[in-house]
């Protein structure tokens, strides 16, 4: 793969990954990052934008492939966002696999890797949070106090250093992708929010990079989550039941199946995220459930 030179010398810009073989280019400073897109954008290129915190799976590929077929260059970011991270949460712990990440980006052909470190994203002195709405106080946002700002805070932060045409998000994280449009509407960014379909292994669980933690028996019990909340889907379709009951049903079921504990498995308003009350209405199944150490996420929509 042919690789551009600088665009100036001055700044410090890496050309190639640094590692034999693999040809993206990786940026390690914002100016880096600027100068690409400016000189993409005064080509006339479209350019989208993939956020990631790495440890990238056939789920991220979807989103690059999707990014590819949306525009004419395509940044993938890969960050480990600490602002999104509790205390008691698993930063320390995250799979971090950067070789592995290149490689990946460089098979599905994206222009540039956005690489930075956490001082370059929050150098001293970094004050200023943007706070998720309505959208962001349930369900994650309950149970992750402060999340939902990280991910708004860092996810602004990078539309304002790329100011892609089009960012993808996957609708795995489903309250994260409403929250994400939300914020880039109500702040005039000019980012279209594109999502992208959940990535599932053959037998229904979602990709997810937390799954390589898995025991082989949790890994074994994980599918439950996806084939409970699409056996409350489908009766909620039917108006066979109201979500009330299919909501304790859900619970129940996972517990029995060997869960830990269900931080939450709601019926909700695809839109509003507001909870449904009465059958037949628009709905989106989502859950959050514990399986020994790991938090798995997963949502369907009721049609
Ligand atoms: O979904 C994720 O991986 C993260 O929340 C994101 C959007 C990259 C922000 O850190």
């Amino acid at each position: 793969m042919s690789v551009e030179p600088p665009l100036d010398p001055e700044i410090p810009m890496s050309i190639g990954s640094g590692i034999p073989g693999l040809g993206i280019e990786v940026a390690r400073v914002p100016e880096a990052v600027r100068r690409r897109v400016e000189a993409w954008r005064r080509e006339g290129a479209t350019v989208a934008l993939v956020p990631t915190m790495g440890a990238l799976h056939d789920g991220h590929r979807a989103l690059v492939r999707a990014a590819r077929a949306g525009a004419d260059r395509v940044v993938v970011s890969i960050f480990v966002n600490p602002r999104q991270f509790g205390p008691s949460e698993d930063l320390a712990t995250y799979p971090r696999t950067e070789n592995d990440d290149l490689a990946a980006l460089t098979e599905e052909a994206a222009d540039l890797a956005w690489v930075p470190s956490p001082e370059v994203v929050y150098p001293p002195g970094f004050q200023t949070t943007v706070r998720a709405g309505a959208l962001g106080q349930p369900m994650e946002g309950a149970h992750r106090p402060g999340f939902f700002d990280g991910v708004t805070t860092v996810v602004a932060k990078l539309f304002a250093l790329v100011r892609p045409h089009r960012a993808y998000f996957g609708e795995k994280d489903y309250q994260q992708l409403l929250v994400v449009t939300r914020m880039a509407e109500d702040l005039d960014l000019g980012v279209e929010v594109v999502p992208v379909a959940t990535v599932r292994e053959p037998d229904g669980l979602a990709l997810s990079s937390r799954n390589v933690r898995l025991s082989p028996s949790e890994r074994a019990l994980a599918p439950v989550l996806h084939r409970t909340l699409t056996r409350m889907a489908a009766r909620l379709a039917d108006g066979a039941s109201d979500p009330a009951t299919e909501a304790a049903w859900g619970r129940g079921r996972l517990r029995e199946a060997g869960f830990g504990e269900v931080d939450y498995l709601d019926v909700r308003d695809p839109v509003t995220l507001e909870p449904v009350g009465r059958a037949g209405s628009p709905a989106r199944v989502l859950a959050a459930a514990w399986l020994g150490d790991v938090r798995l996420i997963d949502n369907v929509p009721v049609v």
